[in-house]
């Protein structure tokens, strides 16, 4: 075993070694601290304010038993939690807090190692940024997705069904009692949302990047399976303390191109994006859009998933499985890079079998032939938009229209059903001041809804696009994550109601038809400096002060790169 890095508060004879470990032993078994054990955090976001994450701690108890049958000492270490749906104004607001807050108890504290337990959509990013930061081995554990919850007979996928059922309701196609009656039955039991969202892709994320233990995404939170998992994950932390495998011998530059696939190949969140770029900023990679559309590009969706395709989670697992999927497209992975295993990653990309191809697509007959992450660019995003083509309406893709603009989301509530609102199915819906300077916290209102009078006359889909993000479990035509956003001064800002808008994603394109001369002329005049009113205090001033464009993750200046683990002084 390698010097432990818990030595330097627990080694010796002095006072401050003895105030470290006279404070710690509590019941702890006599060799607990003197130095041949290591250490084991378990990063641990359980809450009950988290609903995703409310089994977490009877995860961490599987974790414990784990580290200790290894030869190590677990402690459970509550850190900041963010339930997707709870906190306002958006969880995305508090991912960068909950990172930078991991990343500093992780390096204050006497740890050698990190187990890292997420579920809802911004605790696993979170989890990972800090680790990265701090570089002490770790190894995630992903809470697993809930079990398929029905309606009425009908499977229901928590989130996209929603979306769905409210636009239904909105149509008058199904009665409001109706729409509140399945609420009862959306969210069935423990886990985080059973879509192909935010959440789910994450745990695909953490598991191509190589921080999880093969084969444990998508696991159910409720199956067996994931608990003697979270053991074997409690083992292997021990093991990786004396191999000192850390998360940048991990997570390389390939590991997050081998990420990349794996979304594409899963149609996964458009939220992934933000999330690898600040994962990777913290590890000092460059890692950049193009990357996201040149290592996407080719890869079949194979997950017939909603919110692309048709099943669930639980489907996935019981077809076969991520590693069953990712198998089929196992040629087209980046050999390198290693897990938390110390093995290669496509080490464990073989023998799967595929157990139910409705749900597990075969590579010659995908949901879509190529369907990565579409990243455009233009005079309305110079450094860049993104859109997941396989969550559109194919003939959307290429389209003209007029634009209709939204200055923030209560300008689109109040406005957005009002009959006298000029709009047809062509036009195209614009909203800004929604990016993580100017809401702020970049919330997941991208996907706006449809006009009331055209989803009466049956519109389905519209062109959408905004400075915002949107939930993993929505789907649409929807342009996303526009750089720089209109708070920031992008031109995005500066586009007006009738302004005629081009996308063209075969060929990359978001553009409006202004000249450069009217463009200019129209900056002279910032529309509406009002609606980004800056936050005077607290941590949305640290934010709006600090934050980056989405093209670079969002992540706040300051923390881009890594600090490591030392700590410099004592405490007493
Ligand atoms: Fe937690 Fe969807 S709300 S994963």
């Amino acid at each position: 075993m390698n010097q432990l890095r818990s030595g330097e508060w627990y080694e010796g004879g002095d006072r401050n070694a003895y105030i470290h470990r006279a404070w710690m032993r509590r019941g702890l078994p006599e060799d607990a601290l003197d130095g041949s054990k290591p250490q084991i955090a378990i990063a641990n976001t359980a809450s009950d304010l988290t609903p995703c994450n409310m089994h977490l701690n009877e995860v961490a108890d599987s974790v414990k038993h784990g580290v200790w049958a290894a030869g190590g000492v677990p402690y459970n270490l509550p850190v900041v939690s963010l339930g997707e749906t709870q906190v306002k104004p958006t969880a995305m607001l508090w991912r960068n807090m909950a990172a930078m807050a991991m990343e500093e108890m992780f390096r204050a504290n006497p740890i050698d190692g990190l187990v890292l337990l997420g579920g809802c959509d911004k605790t696993i990013p979170a989890l990972l940024m800090a680790a990265a930061s701090v570089d002490i081995p770790a190894v995630v554990v992903p809470g697993g997705p809930m079990l398929t919850g029905h309606f009425r007979g009908e499977a229901l996928g928590c989130g996209t069904d929603v979306w769905r059922l409210s636009e239904e309701a909105r149509a008058g196609t199904i009665s409001k009692a109706q729409f509140l009656q399945s609420e009862q039955s959306m969210i069935r039991g423990k886990g985080h949302c059973n879509t192909m969202g935010t959440a789910s892709t994450m745990a695909v994320v953490a598991e191509a990047l190589g921080m999880t233990i093969p084969g444990f995404a998508g696991t159910p939170a409720a199956d067996a399976r994931l608990l003697s998992l979270s053991h074997d994950s409690g083992r292997l932390i021990v093991d990786m303390v004396a191999a000192q495998r850390r998360p940048s011998d991990v997570m390389t530059k390939e590991a997050f191109l081998n990420a990349i696939i794996a979304v594409a190949a899963v149609g996964g969140s458009t939220n992934s994006v933000v999330h690898l770029l600040a994962i990777a900023g913290r590890l000092g990679l460059d890692l950049t859009l193009e990357d996201f559309d040149a290592a996407g590009a080719g890869v079949p969706v194979m997950a017939n998933l909603q919110p692309s395709g048709m099943f669930l989670m639980d489907d996935l697992y019981r077809a076969g499985g991520l590693l069953a999927l990712l198998t089929q497209v196992k040629d087209l992975f980046h050999p390198a890079p290693i897990t938390v295993t110390g093995k290669p990653f496509v080490d464990s990309l073989g023998e799967h079998p595929v157990y139910d191809d409705t749900v597990i697509l075969p590579r010659e007959a995908p949901l879509m032939e190529d369907a990565g992450i579409a990243v455009l660019r233009g005079n309305l995003a110079p450094r860049g938009a993104i859109v997941k083509p396989s969550a559109a309406t194919p003939e959307l893709l290429q389209h003209v229209g007029p634009a209709v603009v939204f200055d923030s989301i209560e300008d689109m509530r109040a406005r957005i059903d009002d009959p006298d609102l000029e709009v047809t199915a062509d036009s195209v819906l614009v909203l800004r001041g929604c990016g993580p300077r100017g809401y702020p916290g970049m919330p997941e209102v991208g996907n706006m809804p449809l006009p009331r009078k055209l989803l009466e006359q049956g519109v389905r889909d519209m062109v959408r696009i905004s400075d915002a993000r949107m939930s993993g479990t929505a789907y649409g035509t929807v342009i996303l994550h526009v750089a720089p956003e209109a708070a920031a001064g992008g031109p995005l800002a500066f586009i007006r109601t009738g302004d005629i808008v081009t996308v063209d994603v075969e060929n990359r394109v978001l553009s409006f038809d202004v000249s450069d001369e009217e463009l200019r002329a129209r900056t002279q005049t910032p529309a509406s400096e009002a609606a980004y009113a800056a936050p005077q205090r607290g941590w949305a001033k640290l934010y709006v002060d600090h934050v980056m464009q989405a093209d670079t993750g969002a992540d706040l200046d300051f923390l881009v790169g890594s600090s490591g683990d030392r700590v410099s002084r004592e405490s007493h």
